[in-house]
């Protein structure tokens, strides 16, 4: 069987990682092999640069060089990581891909970076590829922030460099992401505001509906 690339993408507390591996679960039970990985940090060499960008005074750069780092990222977890897999006829379940400097970099900045140097960033890196499914989890940022920083209380390495940008950021964020999901058929919003078992079915269905049924 070919190999699929599935992202999912959302705001903070959106409950994207839990759901990658009920998604994972739930696709090996049906026979697929699956690699499940996430950016920034899906590689060695990005697992340093997550920990540059993720954590810290949220100003200790800005938002082009934020870019350039995360299409760093992005590079060396296609090169090492996702191509191989999908080329080896595995489905690779991301946990964020290039929507996500879209939408955080672009939109959650009010549009102060160009959008056209994330474009060719896109064109010069990943080149003519694109997932094959992009779920995007919507979910008020206002709930999505209380999750996530209760759960980074409880951690030892405390990822909270975007968290900490105010509610503006993070409703233009969720906008951001809703005009995406307008762009290509690929896009698929999902109401995350709901338990992880529903959540899990309503995904479930999306990836039957999209990609096993013959
Ligand atoms: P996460 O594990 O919660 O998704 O953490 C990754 C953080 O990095 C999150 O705050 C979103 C942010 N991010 C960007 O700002 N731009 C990007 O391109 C990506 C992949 C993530």
């Amino acid at each position: 069987m070919k190999g699929r690339f599935i992202t999912l993408e959302g705001g903070e507390g959106t409950g994207k990682s839990t759901q990658i591996k009920l998604l994972a679960e739930w696709l090996n039970r049906c026979g697929v092999e699956t690699v499940l990985t996430k950016e920034p940090g899906g590689t060695p060499i990005g697992r340093e640069l997550r920990q540059m960008l993720c954590t810290g005074d949220k100003d200790k750069f800005d938002a082009v060089a934020e870019a350039l780092l995360y299409y760093a990222d992005r590079r060396i977890h296609m090169q090492q990581k996702v191509l191989p897999a999908l080329a080896d006829g595995q489905w690779v379940i991301s946990d964020r891909f290039a929507d996500s400097t879209m939408a955080y970099q672009y939109y959650g900045y009010n549009k102060r970076v160009p959008k056209q140097m994330l474009e060719q960033l896109y064109a010069m890196t990943v080149g003519e590829f694109y997932p094959d499914l992009t779920i995007i989890l919507d979910l008020d940022p206002r709930i999505g922030l209380e999750r996530s920083l209760q759960r980074n209380g409880a951690a030892e390495v405390k990822e909270t460099r975007h968290e900490s940008r105010g509610n503006e950021f993070h409703q233009n964020l969720r906008r951001g992401f809703l005009e995406i999901a307008q762009t290509s058929p690929r896009y698929v919003v999902v109401n995350a505001d709901q338990s992880i078992e529903q959540l899990h079915h309503d995904i479930v269905k999306i990836v039957e509906e999209r990609l096993l049924k013959p």
